[in-house]
């Protein structure tokens, strides 16, 4: 989650969304929210400092994988390859996000992972820099694509939704090249009416969404879209109503990924929670579990929730969400680290999901000698690699944290889980 470090104008308001014609949002409701309660099943063990650097020059926060169109992993001969936004390992956590730079990481075995480098050209990316993301890969053409966020520089931070296309991978005995280059275009930016735009957020301390792009083929219609993380414009401010998440989604129209069109959002969190970052869905036995991460930071006054991945249930990709177990929380971290990682990102794995994240920060006494941020900030040690991953259990509106498997582990198949490291349970 991205905090504003200045205040943001409030806005003029907006059309009513409703007159558009697309289905009505669901509602994560204050009183659904009251419910959301750290469990056993729904807390992550502790993290021991043995966590393995990424790389040993970047930090590593947000991270996604490569994927085919149908949502599993891609595998390019014998390679998987992942995607994360860096920075170099001299800042701190608070001073990340102006610096994103997404590098990518290949491996045989989906944990080993090797730096490959920036995935794109700076000058051709769209943006000041580039924030997360999601990565598709094209089986027919062999065509790799990479959805981004089109960021300006803090700390205005406007946010557009982009997409890199055509690029190619060559691959060797001992190493993966994205070739061929990009084409840049944008997506969708804020429309004022269904999402909420820089000049309309008001300013509660939290930056304004309309990021994060998520690739999603419903494998019901074949059509395609983005999910992403964006806000609804209040017409009639009121109680809380600043804090107005939603997951937003956006129709592919043509036959490529050059022409689209905004949708009403899947889920409104309106007087809940002003950020649902990094939006995702996994359709398991025909429901579709729609994921989300959250920080404790923003959610509205009179709520609290861990900072987490959040999940609803629906029973189709435009259907009524519900959050899973009563609240919506499906992974927290323990209460004595809450801040341990962040960013989960839930993927197929049989019919469980491995639960990925990276490791956020720790909180020390002692300050690091960084101006231009508050002492809090710089009292914070940042991991900046990716954490152990979680093999979680779903069953219909219930989920459970089963085992904690290997540091950054993208798991391809339902064996993998037999190498995971089996630490167990230990809050
Ligand atoms: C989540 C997030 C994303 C954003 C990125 C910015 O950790 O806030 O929503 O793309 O981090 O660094």
């Amino acid at each position: 989650g991205v905090a504003a470090t200045t205040g943001l104008a409030a806005g003029s308001g907006s059309a009513a969304a409703d007159s558009v014609g697309y289905p009505d949002a669901a509602d994560w409701t204050r009183e659904q929210a009251e419910q959301i309660e750290r469990t056993d099943d729904t807390t992550a063990p502790l993290i021991d400092d043995s966590v393995e650097q990424l790389s040993e020059e970047q930090y590593v926060w947000d991270t996604w994988p490569l994927r085919n169109r149908d949502g599993s992993l891609a595998k390019v001969n014998g390679y998987q390859i992942i995607f994360s936004l860096t920075a170099t390992d001299d800042v701190v956590p608070g001073a990340r996000h102006n610096l994103a730079s997404i590098r990518y990481f290949y491996s045989h075995n989906g944990h080993d992972w090797q730096q490959g480098g920036e995935v794109f050209d700076a000058d051709a990316a769209l943006g000041h820099h580039q924030w997360a993301g999601s990565a598709m890969y094209d089986e027919e053409t062999g065509d790799v694509n990479v959805f981004y966020t089109a960021v300006s520089a803090a700390p205005e931070y406007r946010q557009r939704l982009a997409v890199g296309t055509g690029a190619s991978l060559e691959t060797s005995g001992n190493s993966v090249e994205i070739t061929g280059g990009f084409d840049h275009g944008i997506i969708a930016e804020a429309d004022g009416e269904l999402y909420q735009t820089l000049e309309q957020s008001r300013d509660q301390g939290i930056i304004y969404a309309f990021r994060d792009p998520w690739f999603f083929e419903d494998p019901e219609t074949g059509d395609v879209y983005a999910l992403f993380e964006g806000n609804t414009p209040i017409e009639n401010p009121s109680e809380y109503t600043d804090w107005n998440g939603n997951v937003g989604i956006a129709k592919a129209t043509g036959d490529g990924l050059d022409e689209w069109e905004l949708q009403e959002p899947l889920v409104e969190a309106i007087t809940v929670n002003q950020q649902l970052e990094r939006p995702h869905i996994v359709v398991n036995d025909g429901s579709y579990y729609l994921f989300t991460i959250s920080h404790k930071f923003t959610f509205a006054p009179g709520l609290t929730g861990p900072d987490g991945l959040y999940g609803f249930i629906a029973d189709s990709l435009d259907g009524d969400y519900e959050p899973l177990n009563e609240g919506g929380l499906v992974v927290s971290n323990p209460e004595s680290a809450p801040f341990q990682t962040y960013s989960w990102l839930a993927l197929p794995m049989g019919d469980d999901l491995a639960v990925t994240s990276f490791y956020n920060f720790r909180e020390t006494d002692s300050l690091q000698d960084v101006g231009g941020l508050p002492a809090d900030e710089q009292k914070r040690l940042f991991g900046g690699t990716l954490a152990p991953s979680l093999q979680v259990r779903i069953d219909g509106t219930e989920t459970e944290i089963v085992r904690e498997m290997k540091d950054g582990y993208f798991s391809p198949a339902i064996g993998a889980q037999q190498r995971g490291n089996g630490r167990s349970k230990q809050h």
